[in-house]
């Protein structure tokens, strides 16, 4: 059941976005004092901008207006620490993110921080997540202790997005921090020339279902040169921690193979899984979806199924497989696209390079 006790922001502040990731940026954060705060932010050195939080301990502060691709500092109070974001770029000009996942189930925190160490090193605009932050999502003491406290170090710098996983609870406090109250947990955000679209594998996606016709319509009106999916539970993959979701294969990978999604990024399984491209079920170089699994943000490690008990399909399909903790950074350069997956030490242990037309 989820908790009866009121929801509260993190002390240490946290970034979304309001609307448009090129010119909006929010700060959510709580104060111990009912008062109103001064912001101080600006891409000058002198923070020549400044916005009244509301009044109260719980603090909202949408910052609208911004200019795209462009660095930004801010600081809450005269005396407050200083820190800083980046706006998407309007057009196309090369940036990067970090995705992973699945972060705490029977979780190595030494690991978890390890990663989230390693992570500004890739200057990324963002961090997208794939779900499973945290053990059990209905427990507002899970957030704050295993998800916003070792993630502090980040939060006030980089927007985080995530994608709701089966551990993140039936959605009440998923949807207090990261989306609006009550709103569905799917989502999606267009940065620079990339199309982020956000699935829910927990909620119904069967046709006619609101998140499919969401689905459907978000990629019929999609401009952008890369559509890239980030959902919880893998249509493909052949690892022991869970099998394929033959559901969302049957339901999700024809739409996404009709409008030309280049990646599908999923999490469940902990471990690093790439497949090669898939069209209708067998690999094609050329129209095939690549789908790759970040499960390896901290949880305890699920082996691959052994070679030997694998089907003929499956071994046409599978590419790279690994039981290992790690983060992908992904950059992209307008044509091109470049995933580079990196253990807790840094090691890079996988790269794909995808290039369009
Ligand atoms: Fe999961």
């Amino acid at each position: 059941m989820p908790s009866k006790i009121k929801p509260t922001f993190p002390r240490r502040p946290y970034l979304s976005w309001v609307a448009n990731p090129a010119t909006t940026i929010r700060i959510r954060y709580s104060s111990t004092a009912k008062k109103a705060d001064v912001i101080f932010y600006g891409n000058k050195l002198n923070l020549n901008q400044r916005l009244i939080s509301n009044y109260g301990t719980q603090k909202e502060v949408n910052l609208s207006g911004l200019i795209p691709g462009t660095s930004y500092r801010y600081r809450i109070g005269q005396n407050g620490k200083l820190y800083s974001f980046r706006t998407s770029p309007r057009r196309v000009v090369p940036f990067s993110f970090v995705i992973y996942g699945d972060y705490s189930s029977g979780g190595n925190r030494r690991i978890k921080l390890r990663l989230y160490r390693r992570i500004p090193k890739e200057h990324p605009g963002f961090i997208l997540f794939t779900g499973d932050l945290v053990p059990n999502g209905n427990n507002l003491g899970i957030w704050k202790n295993q998800f916003f406290a070792p993630v502090g170090g980040l939060s006030p710098y980089f927007p985080l997005v995530p994608t709701h996983g089966n551990h993140d609870g039936a959605g009440s406090l998923f949807n207090y921090y990261f989306r609006s109250p009550g709103r569905r947990r799917w989502d999606s955000f267009v940065y620079a020339n990339a199309h982020f679209i956000l699935l829910d594998t927990e909620s119904n996606y069967s046709p006619g279902s609101p998140q499919y016709r969401f689905l459907v319509r978000t990629l019929q009106r999609s401009r952008a040169g890369w559509k890239l999916v980030c959902l919880h539970q893998p249509p493909y993959s052949t690892n022991r921690g869970h099998h394929s979701n033959l559901k969302v294969r049957a339901v999700l990978c024809p739409i996404f193979e009709k409008y030309g999604v280049n990646i599908v990024f999923s999490g469940h399984n902990h471990c690093y899984e790439r497949t090669q491209p898939i069209y209708q079920n067998r690999v094609n170089l050329k129209s095939g979806v690549t789908y790759i699994a970040t499960g390896g943000g901290g949880a305890a490690l699920h082996p691959p199924v052994a070679r030997n008990n694998l089907s003929a399909a499956e071994k046409k399909w599978i590419s790279v497989r690994l039981k290992i903790h790690h983060y992908l950074s992904v950059r992209i350069t307008g044509k091109k696209l470049i995933v580079t997956a990196k253990n807790s030490n840094g090691k890079i242990i996988d790269r794909l390079v995808k290039t369009r037309l």
